[in-house]
C-alpha cells in the first residue's frame, strides 16, 4: 500500500467496518428488544393488487441480483478463467442475466414505490425511517445499474479486477482502500450507498430478510377436524359408555 488518502481509508475500511459492526449488533439488539416487531409490517391489508404484482417482480430480481453479486465479487477472475470462461464470454453473460434481473427489481420497485405515494391508507402507514430506506435502496439500486451500463456493457472497467478484489480483501481484513478510491465514481456511489443501507437496515423493516419459517419443519401438524353432523345434537362431555 502506498501513500494512500485519509479519505480513501476512512470511507473504504473504516467505514465498512463499522457498517458491519452496526449491522451484526444492531440485529442483535433489535432481536432482543424488538421480537415481535421482526416483520415486514405488510401492508397488503390496504391495498393488494399493485401489491400482488409488484412484490413479487422486486423480490424475483432481487434475488437474482444478489446471487448475481454473490458470484462476481466472490468468484476470482482466475478461477473463470481457469474453467475456460473467457472474458467476453463471462461479461455477456452478467449483464444479460444481470440486466434481466434489474429490469424486474426495478419494475417492481416502481410499481411498490407508486402504489406507496398514491393509495392514501399505504402512504399513511409509511414511517420517515420506511422513507429513508426506500431512498437508500433506490440510490443503490440506481448507481448500481449506472455503473453496470457506463462501466461494465462499454467496457472501460473490469470491476473484477479493482471492486471484487477490494471487497474480498475486506472479509479477510486486508481491504486496499486504493482499489476503491480508483475505481469510477459509479462504483463508488454505489457502494457508499450500499453501506448507508446496511447501516440502517437493522431498524427498518428489512430485518424480514433473515426470517424464515424454519419451526414449520419440525413443529407438529396441526390437525383440523371437522364436525361430525351426526354428533351436533349430543350432549357435549364424556361419551357414554354402551353395555
Ligand atoms: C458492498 C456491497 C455491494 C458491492 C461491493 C456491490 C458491487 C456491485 C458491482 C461490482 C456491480 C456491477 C456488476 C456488473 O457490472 O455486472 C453491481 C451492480 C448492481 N448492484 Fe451492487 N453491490 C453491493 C450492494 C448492492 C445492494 C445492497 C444492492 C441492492 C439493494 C445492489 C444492487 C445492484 C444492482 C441493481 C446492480 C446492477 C446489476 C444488474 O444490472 O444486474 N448492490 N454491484
Amino acid at each position: 500500500m502506498t501513500d494512500v488518502s485519509t479519505l480513501d481509508l476512512l470511507l473504504w475500511v473504516v467505514l465498512p467496518y463499522m457498517v458491519l459492526a452496526v449491522f451484526v449488533l444492531g440485529h442483535v439488539w433489535r432481536f432482543r428488544a424488538d421480537r415481535f416487531g421482526w416483520t415486514t409490517r405488510s401492508s397488503q391489508i390496504y391495498e393488494s393488487r399493485l401489491l400482488s404484482i409488484g412484490s413479487p417482480l422486486f423480490h424475483f430480481g432481487i434475488i437474482g441480483i444478489f446471487f448475481g453479486h454473490v458470484v462476481g465479487l466472490g468468484i476470482p477472475k482466475s478461477w473463470t478463467e481457469f474453467l475456460g470462461v473467457s472474458d467476453h464470454l463471462y461479461h455477456l453473460m452478467a449483464i444479460t442475466i444481470g440486466l434481466a434481473a434489474a429490469v424486474a427489481c426495478v419494475g417492481g420497485l416502481l410499481i411498490l414505490l407508486y402504489r406507496r405515494r398514491t393509495n392514501t391508507r399505504v402512504f399513511g402507514a409509511t414511517t420517515a425511517g420506511d422513507k429513508l430506506m426506500y431512498l437508500m435502496l433506490s440510490l443503490t439500486i440506481l448507481f448500481g445499474l449506472l455503473a453496470t451500463i457506463v462501466h461494465s456493457a462499454l467496457g472501460t472497467y473490469d470491476y473484477r479486477e479493482g471492486v471484487s478484489i477490494w471487497f474480498r480483501e475486506f472479509w479477510t481484513l486486508r481491504p486496499d482502500p486504493e482499489l476503491m478510491g480508483q475505481a469510477p465514481i459509479f462504483f463508488q456511489l454505489h457502494i457508499l450507498s450500499a453501506l448507508l443501507l446496511f447501516g440502517i437496515w437493522p431498524f427498518t423493516r428489512l430485518v424480514h430478510v433473515f426470517a424464515a419459517p424454519l419451526g414449520y419443519l419440525t413443529r407438529p401438524y396441526i390437525v383440523y377436524r371437522s364436525k361430525d353432523p351426526r354428533k351436533e345434537a349430543e350432549r357435549r362431555g364424556w361419551e357414554k359408555v354402551k353395555y
